[in-house]
């Protein structure tokens, strides 16, 4: 039994098996579910409830959307805000979660699987490989709806040439081609990732310096995520952790000395 709250959850990229078991419960014993449909896929919602209330956000306003959500909850409603991914990148959460608590609702927050793990998985790599690249940058470009800060540029994120991937940018894809280019190898591979998890799902893997004839040949424009890293150069890249290394020690093992 659900309490009368604002449960923001992550939905996942759109594949209904990537729902966490907590989204899940939640999800379908719901009163009200608010959705933003241009992102969350209808097969996210097949087993929610039949008498559960749908509204679908994507038309809407912060101003239209809160007011509903306050007085769901008041009438002693579950209501469930569902955003696509993880709800730690580009949910705009931040702003609901002010207004709810000014309103003095409850809110609890559930985690969603990103886009780029799902990304990751279905290309079978580690995206954090010894002695190649041990960190990963989640980043954007800047929209009509947000900007980046100056020091978050993409070109300088580049310079660390680490495993990154690249939200929001596929209108922009040839000023992001270029600025990602002064600093990562013309072959860097890149995966386009277009709509993971839904029935028209596409991925390409791609050398950098074709991320944008390819993108835009086979408009792969909405719900696309980049993801460039040396990581997926697959089997070429021979890398090894300590970790696991017989001569390796640590807390539970005694490494074998030679
Ligand atoms: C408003 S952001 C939301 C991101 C979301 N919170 C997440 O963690 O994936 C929307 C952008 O995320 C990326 N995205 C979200 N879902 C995706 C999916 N299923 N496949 C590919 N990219 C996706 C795209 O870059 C899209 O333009």
């Amino acid at each position: 039994m659900l309490n009368s709250a604002v449960y923001i959850v992550g939905a996942g990229p759109g594949d209904p098996d990537l729902l966490t078991i907590k989204a899940k419960k939640i999800l379908d014993q719901a009163d009200v579910i608010l959705y933003a449909n241009s992102l969350v896929p209808k097969q996210i919602l097949k087993d929610v409830r039949s008498d559960a209330e749908l509204i679908p956000t994507g038309s809407k306003t912060l101003e239209d959307i809160i007011p509903l959500m306050i007085e769901r909850v008041r009438n002693n409603k579950s209501v469930v805000r569902l955003h696509s991914g993880d709800l730690t990148l580009y949910s705009a959460i931040h702003e609901q979660m002010q207004a709810l608590a000014e309103a003095q609702i409850p809110v609890q927050l559930v985690p969603g699987i990103g886009a780029f793990q799902d990304a990751a998985a279905k290309l079978g790599v580690e995206l954090t490989v010894p002695g190649l690249v041990q960190s990963i940058i989640l980043t954007r470009i800047s929209g009509r709806a947000s900007s980046v800060p100056e020091a978050e540029e993409l070109a300088s994120l580049a310079a660390h040439k680490a495993s990154l991937a690249l939200y929001l940018a596929a209108r922009h894809v040839e000023s992001a081609q270029a600025k990602l280019l002064e600093h990562y190898p013309p072959d860097t591979p890149v995966a386009i990732c277009y709509r993971l998890g839904w029935e028209d799902e596409k991925i390409r893997v791609v050398p950098l310096s074709e991320m944008a004839k390819i993108s835009r040949e086979e408009d792969l424009i909405r719900t696309t995520m980049y993801l460039v890293s040396p990581a997926l150069a697959g089997k070429q890249v021979e890398a090894r952790s300590q970790l696991y290394h017989p001569q390796h020690s640590h807390l539970f093992r005694q490494g074998k000395v030679v």
